[in-house]
C-alpha cells in the first residue's frame, strides 16, 4: 500500500489517536441501549492489540448514528467502551467529551498499553463541518493518527481527515489501521487485477444508488448479474412490463446505456428471466409514519420475464437463481453488494440465500475469492451463518460503494505516504 500502515510506526509511549468505526446498531432493551451487531468492534481489535503490543497509549474515536451536534443519549458510546473491554480483555477508559480538559487529562494520564474510548465526535456540528478549530482540539489529544474506520472514510470529517492534516503538518505521522488495510486491498488491489473469470452480483432497491459502481466495474467485470429491486428498472429499459415493482422510471436512460456499454465491453449483463411476485394490499394498519401498511399476498412463482399488472417482484426466481448459480460457480473472482429480493421477509429470502449458498460453495471448493462489498449483503449472509465462508466482508456501506466507484476517500488520502 502506498500510505503508511500502524506496522510502520514506531509507537511506544506515545499517545495515538486511532478513528474506529463503532457505528453500531443498537436497540433499546429495559430502558438501556444494548449492541445488536459487534462486527464492527471486532474487526478492530487486531489493530488495538498490535498497539497494545507496541507499548503505545491507545486513544479511541468514532461517531455513532447522527445526532447533528445534540447530545442525544442513545448515541452515546458508552455502552461500546464496556463492550469492547469485554472484547479486549482489559479496561477500556472513558471520556464524557471528545474534547476538552477532561479528554485532555485521561488522554494525557494514560500508561503505555491502555485505552481510552471518547464520547461521540458528533455531539459536536464541528466534527461534520470539518471545522479546523475542532479538528485542533481534537489533535491535542493525539503524537499519532491512525485511520482504522474505513466506514467513515468517505466522509471529510475532522475525526477522519482534518485531525490529519494537522498532525502531518506538526510533523507527525498519520497511519492506516489493519482494518483499512485490508479493505482497501480487498475492494481496492484484489478487484483491479482479479483473476478471471470476474463474476459481480449487484442488488438493492435503486438504480441510481449503484449505477456509478455499475458504469466502473463493466471495466473490470465478465460478468454483471443484476437482481433486487434494480432489475425491474433493467427490465423497463428492454421493454419488459414489470407491474407494480418498485422501478426508477427517470433511470431508465441510464440503464439503457449499461446496457450498451455492457456490450460494447462484451461483458455479460444478466437480469432476472423469472420472479417471485406478489400481489400489493393496502391494510387498515398504519406504520410508524401513518401510512397504510401494504401487505404482500400470494406470493407465487411468476415464469416469465414480464410481470402482471396487479403484481409486484419480490425476489428473483428459481430459473434465475440456478443460472446465477452456475455463474458463480465458475468464478474466480466474485464480488456482491445488494440481495436479491425482500430477504427480511422469509418468503423472499431464498433468491438471496441461494445466490449466498453459491457464492460460499465457489469460495469453498472452487478457491474462488469472495468479497462482500458491505451494507444488507454482509446481513444476509450473516443471517444464513455464511459470513465466515467468504474470503472477505467490507465493514463499509456507502464507503464501499464509492470506494469501488473509483472515488478517492478523503480519510485515506490524508494519511501520510510511505
Ligand atoms: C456507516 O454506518 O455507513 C458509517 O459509519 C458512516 O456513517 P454515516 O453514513 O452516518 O456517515
Ligand atoms: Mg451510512
Amino acid at each position: 500500500m502506498a500510505k503508511l500502515t500502524v506496522k510502520d510506526l514506531d509507537v511506544q509511549g506515545k499517545r495515538v489517536f486511532v478513528r474506529v468505526d463503532f457505528n453500531v446498531p443498537m436497540e433499546e432493551k429495559d430502558g438501556q441501549m444494548v449492541i445488536n451487531d459487534t462486527t464492527r468492534i471486532k474487526e478492530t481489535l487486531p489493530t488495538l492489540r498490535l498497539l497494545i503490543e507496541k507499548g503505545a497509549r491507545v486513544i479511541l474515536a468514532a461517531h455513532l448514528g447522527r445526532p447533528k451536534g445534540t447530545r442525544e443519549p442513545s448515541m452515546s458510546l458508552r455502552p461500546v467502551a464496556d463492550k469492547l473491554g469485554e472484547m479486549l480483555g482489559c479496561k477500556v477508559q472513558f471520556a464524557n467529551d471528545c474534547i476538552g480538559k477532561d479528554a485532555e487529562e485521561k488522554a494525557n494520564s494514560l500508561k503505555p498499553g491502555e485505552v481510552l474510548l471518547l464520547e461521540n465526535v458528533r455531539y459536536h456540528d464541528k466534527e461534520e463541518l470539518n471545522c479546523p478549530i475542532f479538528s485542533e482540539d481534537l489533535a491535542r489529544l493525539a503524537d499519532v493518527y491512525v485511520n482504522d474506520a474505513f466506514g467513515a472514510a468517505h466522509r471529510a470529517h475532522a475525526s477522519t481527515e482534518g485531525i490529519a492534516q494537522i498532525i502531518k503538518k506538526r510533523g507527525g505521522k498519520c497511519a492506516a489501521g489493519l482494518l483499512m488495510e485490508r479493505e482497501l486491498k480487498f475492494l481496492g488491489d484484489e478487484l483491479n487485477a482479479p483473476a478471471r473469470p470476474f463474476v459481480v452480483i449487484l442488488g438493492g432497491a435503486k438504480v441510481s444508488d449503484k449505477i456509478k459502481v455499475i458504469d466502473a466495474l463493466l471495466e473490470k467485470a465478465d460478468t454483471i448479474l443484476i437482481g433486487g429491486a434494480m432489475a425491474y428498472t433493467f427490465k423497463l429499459a428492454l421493454g419488459l412490463k414489470v407491474g407494480k415493482s418498485l422501478v426508477e422510471p427517470d433511470m431508465v436512460d441510464v440503464a439503457k446505456a449499461a446496457l450498451e456499454k455492457a456490450k460494447a465491453k462484451k461483458v455479460q449483463f444478466l437480469i432476472p428471466t423469472d420472479n417471485i411476485v406478489a400481489t400489493p394490499v393496502k391494510t387498515d394498519k398504519l406504520n410508524k409514519k401513518g401510512k397504510p401498511v401494504i401487505e404482500m399476498q400470494n406470493p407465487r412463482t411468476n415464469s416469465d420475464a414480464n410481470i402482471p399488472d396487479a403484481e409486484e417482484g419480490v425476489d428473483i426466481g428459481p430459473e434465475t437463481s440456478k443460472r446465477f448459480a452456475e455463474v458463480i460457480q465458475g468464478a474466480k473472482t466474485i464480488l456482491w453488494n445488494g440481495p436479491m429480493g425482500i430477504f427480511e421477509d422469509p418468503r423472499f429470502a431464498e433468491g438471496t440465500f441461494k445466490v449466498a449458498t453459491a457464492v460460499v460453495d465457489a469460495t469453498q471448493k472452487n478457491g474462488a475469492k469472495s468479497i462482500i462489498g458491505g451494507g444488507d449483503s454482509v446481513k444476509a449472509l450473516n443471517k444464513a451463518k455464511l459470513g465466515d465462508k467468504v474470503t472477505f466482508m467490507s465493514t463499509g456501506g456507502g464507503a464501499s460503494l464509492e470506494f469501488l466507484e473509483g472515488a478517492v476517500l478523503p480519510g485515506v488520502a490524508a494519511l501520510s505516504d510511505k
